[in-house]
């Protein structure tokens, strides 16, 4: 994005050789043997909830010397990612084994395939002696590796050998396999540059979410990212722009001569080695080069690529602004960053690019933008005039139309298919392409009802970039995505042919995000709850059981040391007048069982402080309501210091944050 702004859970009983305990999807409040044994018993919190998990009684321990089983290929391929966890956090010895008896960790292909698990589920049995993971396809077995490290105790996540931890999982059958065969992220290197060191990083965090996908938005207006063969420039100049620090979008414009120096781009080597990187960890890449629209990079580096050659000196954008959006969708832009379609040159050069990016990156599918294109400088162009009178083209959309088209056909010709941004439903839809639905679900259920393949990748639910907590505590953004909305994520709208939706996706945009450790910030938990809605069962999704979940793996990212939010223990701010239009604040949050306490006197509140029971009228001269959250004794949410000026402003605006 970059400018729009339960059910109950299934209790399953079964019988294996571990006798029978209770079962349930919400494991964490279970009245386990251990419990009762007063063992210590890591709380089974998976993420996403698998389709059935059985707990048994008993538990495993792990063995001083650990012999891991890894049959065949499939085994081979996904035993070093136990082997390493387990001996990295464990500091144990481990080895592999052909002996089934003796194996500590089994990894087996079923001989037999088993149609329920498909090619990316699993089973997990874990008995006192033995953990077996099988299923048809390394995927399965490799998804089976990260629900076991779930049930390991939260030290399995440390980087240096813990002793002292207490190596015992519960029994449990597990058996899982996913809703959805797309499960993305989309991470945005062209606003902000990210290494491939980087990149990696967050596929190994992604995947422990049984993610699949990673969108790689490579171009945009603040750069481009890709070396391609012939087309110098796009690297040598579009890869760069001017490092400025505040607030992306209203940073001042670059001087003449100021140093662009920053950002970066991927060499094809890069590139192969990210995509093996990632497919070793069962993640495909969808590359994406957005086009026509958000092009400026493209543009600085080949203007007569622009309806507008020569105009100006374009250059790539530093986040200076540059549209305006006052008037709605399409925005109007003050420098052309949008390639020509009346030009010849934009389709030959497209058709390079794309010869290239089809050779570099396996997946079937291209990613070739669409979104937000301008098209004021358009139609102004006597060459789109030209094209339009020729080709019979009526609208702006439908000169869009006949652009995406034509690069359908390219992308085709190349032996992939399109996906584009739901603008390119707009002026008619290119016959082969997919849509990926952004602008709400409106998008996707439209392409599906034309019978074209739709990824739900909507803002209202699945923006990573919005904010997450109120605006007065977190990094400005101009719109907010609470984790509690991110969770009711449900791809499939009613009344839309479901084999039509191939899954679903959560965008991380960049215009704000200048490292990786705010990328993290912004990705979890929110990344927890996306990934829920596109592999769990839709009727075992539960918000507060799966926010007891998430409390544990704060827990294990902690240990992990990857940032995460923890907005959702926030207060909720909802701000009215009263008839006499004395202001009235409500307070709530997210999450059930919190204590909201506060002050109006400028002091810190804790939990003796008031505690809110009904909405608050600030006192006559009070300048500043304090708020914080507490669960117990335990403080949980942040201190939000809210200004009675903004309380005003916000009761007097038209929409207030959510
Ligand atoms: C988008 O957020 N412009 C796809």
């Amino acid at each position: 994005m970059k400018n729009i702004i339960s059910g109950l859970l299934l209790l399953l009983l079964g019988f294996t050789a571990c006798k029978q305990q209770a079962d349930s999807a919400r494991q964490s409040a279970l009245p386990s043997t251990a419990a009762a044994t007063g063992e210590t018993d890591s709380a089974i919190a998976l993420i996403p909830q698998p389709v059935t998990v059985r707990r048994q009684e008993g538990q495993f321990s792990l063995p001083e010397t650990i012999r891991i089983e890894a049959a065949g290929e499939a085994g081979a391929k996904v035993a070093p990612f136990l082997q390493d966890r387990l001996s990295k956090a464990s500091g144990r010895k481990i080895t592999a084994s052909t002996d089934a008896g003796e194996a500590t960790f089994r990894l087996l292909l079923n001989q037999t395939p088993n149609a329920t698990l498909g090619r990316e589920g699993y089973t997990l049995s874990v008995t006192p002696t033995q953990v077996t993971i099988q299923a048809n396809q390394a995927a399965g077995l490799f998804y089976g590796v990260q629900t076991l490290l779930q049930l390991m105790p939260k030290e399995i996540e440390s980087a240096a050998a813990l002793q002292q931890a207490n190596w015992r999982i519960p029994c449990v059958e597990v058996t899982d396999y996913p809703r959805f065969g797309w499960r993305g992220l989309m991470l945005d290197v062209s606003r902000h540059f990210f290494t491939k060191q980087d990149v990696k990083q967050y596929i190994d965090q992604m995947v422990r979410y049984k993610y699949n996908l990673l969108h790689w938005h490579l171009t945009d207006d603040e750069g481009w990212r890709i070396q391609i063969n012939g087309l110098p420039k796009l690297t040598e100049v579009g890869a760069w722009n001017v490092k400025k620090t505040g607030y992306f979008g209203t940073f001042s414009p670059p001087a003449p001569g100021e140093p662009r120096n920053h950002g970066g781009f991927y060499t094809q080597e890069d590139i192969r080695e990210v995509v093996k990187y990632a497919q070793d960890r069962f993640v495909n890449i969808l590359p994406e080069i957005d086009v026509p629209g958000h092009s400026l990079a493209t543009i600085a580096s080949y203007p007569e690529l622009s309806c507008t050659p020569g105009a100006e000196k374009y250059q790539v954008r530093s986040g200076e602004p540059f549209m305006d959006w006052s008037h709605g969708h399409p925005p109007i832009a003050f420098v052309d960053n949008t390639l020509c379609p009346a030009n010849e040159k934009v389709y030959q050069f497209l058709d390079q690019v794309i010869t290239q990016v089809a050779q570099l990156f396996p997946f079937g599918y291209i990613h070739m933008g669409g979104d937000e294109c301008p098209k004021n400088f358009w139609q102004k162009s006597p060459a789109v005039k030209a094209l339009m009178q020729k080709e019979g083209l009526k609208t702006m959309d439908e000169v869009q139309s006949y652009f995406e088209k034509r690069v359908e056909k390219i992308v085709s010709a190349k032996g992939k298919k399109m996906i584009g941004w739901d603008e390119i439903l707009q002026g008619g839809l290119a016959p082969g392409a997919a849509v990926m639905s952004w602008r709400g679900l409106e998008g996707g259920i439209e392409a599906a009802r034309q019978g074209h393949e739709v990824v739900m990748s909507p803002t209202t639910f699945a923006y990573l970039d919005y904010m997450q907590g109120d605006p007065i505590i977190e990094p400005t953004v101009y719109a907010s995505l609470r984790l509690r909305k991110a969770y009711q994520f449900e791809p499939v709208p009613p009344g839309v042919e479901a084999k039509l939706i191939k899954g679903g996706q959560a965008n991380l945009w960049t215009e704000q995000i200048y490292n990786m450790r705010t990328a993290q910030y912004m990705t979890w938990p929110r990344g927890m709850a996306i990934a829920e809605s596109v592999w769990s069962p839709k009727e075992k999704k539960n918000w507060n059981d799966f926010f007891n979940r998430v409390e544990k793996h704060f827990e294990r990212l902690d240990v992990a040391e990857i940032k995460y939010s923890r907005a959702a223990y926030d207060p909720i701010f909802a701000v009215s007048r009263h008839a006499d239009k004395q202001l009235k604040v409500e307070l709530s949050t997210e999450v059930e069982g919190l204590d909201i306490h506060y002050s109006f006197d400028n002091s810190f509140p804790d939990r003796f402080y008031p505690r809110y029971e009904a909405p608050l009228t600030p006192p006559k001269d009070a300048v500043m309501l304090r708020v914080i959250t507490y669960r117990g004794k335990q403080p949980v949410g942040r201190m939000i210091t809210m200004p009675v000026e903004e309380l005003k402003k916000r009761a007097d605006a038209k929409q207030q944050p959510s």
